[in-house]
């Protein structure tokens, strides 16, 4: 795994820089997006990108991680609602172009099968946006969830409803209990995965994300397994990793034409 440790602005400019080369010499990319905070800024970059610089998603697809289950359909925190708001009514992404699980299906099941089925009818995503949880978890998956899983339904942990209770006007009793999401496995098979962590709340679990025993505790731990992983996080986020200075000097290091 690369780990990048820089200031939030030059964070988020490399995670668009490597998003707007896939997209220059791949224009019919999948992406695979995250909602939260974390990919705010990075979304803003890319927006600006569109406008300014002629970026451009007309032939790209993309797939949403995870959506509450039971939000009604103009809810502004459903997440198809969050990102249409953030990033695809922004930008020139085509109708239809981003799928996200259907939280509002009467069978859920097939709902998550059919949505296994969308990401490997388009071939799988190429580059997947990652926020993390401070329990550790990666889409929706908590604590204890099964590195095999595929898109599913899950119950969120109390600490991840009062972490997202923000987005509910603090209304924890606001926050469904239930989400579907990619599974880790789904997760695990796009081909590369920006993670993106900032803030000393982020410590703890960026700390087990990079350095700690791969454990379903912590479930993003399981990136550790995948080739293509880069973690991008701030000063603050990387406050416990014990080998920063090491991550660093790497980074610091490596040729610019490299890339991430
Ligand atoms: C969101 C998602 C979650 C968030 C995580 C961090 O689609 O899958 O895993 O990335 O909860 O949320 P923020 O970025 O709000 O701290």
């Amino acid at each position: 795994m690369e780990v990048v440790i820089a200031a939030p602005e030059e964070l988020t400019g490399l995670a668009a820089d490597t998003i707007e080369a896939l997209l220059r010499s791949r224009p019919g990319a999948v992406l695979g997006l995250a909602t939260g905070s974390s990919p705010l800024p990075l979304y803003d970059e890319l927006v600006r990108r569109h406008r300014e610089g002629g970026l451009s998603f007309a032939r790209a697809r993309a797939f949403t991680l995870d959506e509450y289950v039971g939000l009604p359909p103009e809810h502004p925190q459903r997440y198809r609602n969050v990102i249409a708001r953030e990033l695809t009514e922004r930008v020139d992404l085509a109708p239809g172009a981003v799928q996200g699980p259907d939280g509002l299906a009467e069978d859920i099941t097939a709902a998550c099968t059919a949505y296994e089925d969308a990401i490997a009818g388009v071939g799988g995503i190429d580059l997947q946006i990652l926020g993390i949880g401070t329990d550790g978890h990666v889409g929706f998956n908590e604590p204890g969830s099964s590195f095999a899983s595929r898109t599913r339904i899950k119950t969120l942990t109390e600490q991840t409803r009062a972490d997202n209770a923000r987005f509910f006007g603090g209304e924890l009793d606001q926050v469904p209990q239930h989400c579907l999401t990619q599974g880790l496995a789904t997760i695990m098979s796009a081909r590369h995965i920006l993670l993106i962590a900032s803030g000393r709340a982020k410590a703890d679990a960026v700390h087990q994300l990079v350095e700690g025993p791969v454990s379903a505790m912590w479930p993003a731990t399981i990136l550790q397994h995948h080739p293509h992983v880069t973690a991008l996080v701030d000063d603050a986020a990387a406050s416990r990793l014990q080998l920063a200075d090491y991550y660093r000097s790497t980074y610091a290091a490596k040729p610019a034409w490299q890339g991430l």
